[in-house]
């Protein structure tokens, strides 16, 4: 049997702050393609063909989709052979969910070429798992946004994922700079972090990711900004991207709702309401605050999207 499937995988942005490995949301720009041909065959075995904008390793043992992919035929006995074309075209090491784009679309080639049951929750957690042979250890908010779409709330324990549409006037800026980073970023990012912290930052945090929950379910923004400062995780990694404290303050003095580092980063997102500020005055400034720095930056204007999907499917 020959069977083919297209399937598009969103880029993400985790943590918004303080929400931490918790909270994210999928971008609707840029996005991986993956093309998969499969055949019958006694054994399992894949060819992988990558292009795109930007580069991963081509090799099979160190492409995070071949790889994850080769766990999964263990796990579940897994026979046939697949030509997958991956078109990456997710900056990699910015921040912006590239390793999850291809562990979700290792997770979506399973359940759909070889019809795999698995619930969300399993696509999350298998998708997730696939995030340490990039950051060292699982993580589940960018695999989760990628999958569901939306602003999403992982899955803890037993506890289902929760994804929330947000408002239509929201936007939101990205800006990449171009800065020299530490080998395996994601790891040295993750290592960074104080592997305890006190009771009252604990409940700090708890306190703004409430009102960022609320921020997206009741469209009232107010709590925003000041919920989306972070003195746990960001305030380390901040330290490894120069200019971000002008670059954020650039972002709410041109009428930003809410700025934080991207995942891991180095990216900042902003998020704007279109009905009160002009993203592209934002973005401009953003980059501009960045260049003060003798940083380079690029930068794009996208919103927030719907989860991965299979856009082509044939079955001969
Ligand atoms: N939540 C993760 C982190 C995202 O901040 O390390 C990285 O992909």
């Amino acid at each position: 049997m020959r069977k083919y499937i297209k399937l598009i995988a969103p880029a993400t942005s985790a943590n918004l702050g303080p929400g931490f490995d918790v909270l994210a949301i999928a971008l609707q720009e840029p996005c991986d393609i993956v093309e998969v041909e499969y055949w019958d065959k006694n054994e399992f075995e894949i060819s992988l063909n990558v292009s795109g904008n930007y580069e991963v390793p081509k090799d099979l043992n160190k492409n995070v989709l071949s790889l994850l992919l080769f766990k999964i035929s263990e796990k579940y006995n897994l026979k046939g052979k697949l030509n997958i074309s991956l078109i990456k075209n997710i900056p990699v090491g910015m921040g912006l969910g590239s390793s999850a784009a291809s562990c979700v679309s290792a997770v979506l080639i399973a359940k759909n070429i070889f019809n795999i049951n698995l619930s969300l929750n399993e696509m999350i957690y298998i998708a997730g798992e696939g995030e340490s042979f990039i950051a060292g250890s699982p993580h589940y908010d960018n695999v989760t946004a990628c999958l569901m779409g939306g602003f999403v709330i992982t899955p803890i324990d037993n506890l289902d994922p929760v994804s929330i549409m947000p408002d239509k006037e929201l936007c939101l800026c990205i800006v990449l700079p171009k800065i020299q980073l530490p080998i395996k970023k994601t790891e040295y990012a993750r290592k960074i972090l104080p592997q305890s912290i006190s009771l009252k930052q604990m409940s700090d945090n708890i306190s703004k990711s409430c009102r960022i929950v609320y921020s997206f379910l009741t469209h009232n923004y107010k709590f925003l900004r000041e919920s989306m400062k972070d003195y746990v995780v960001e305030i380390h990694r901040s330290k490894m991207i120069p200019g971000f404290e002008e670059v954020r303050n650039v972002a709410y003095e041109k009428g930003a709702i809410g700025v934080c580092i991207s995942g891991a980063g180095p990216s900042i997102l902003a998020i704007i309401d279109k009905r009160n500020s002009n993203p592209h005055v934002i973005l401009n400034a953003m980059i501009n605050a960045f260049n003060k720095n003798e940083v380079y930056a690029e930068g794009l204007i996208t919103h927030v999207s719907e989860g991965a999907k299979v856009l082509e499917r044939v079955e001969k």
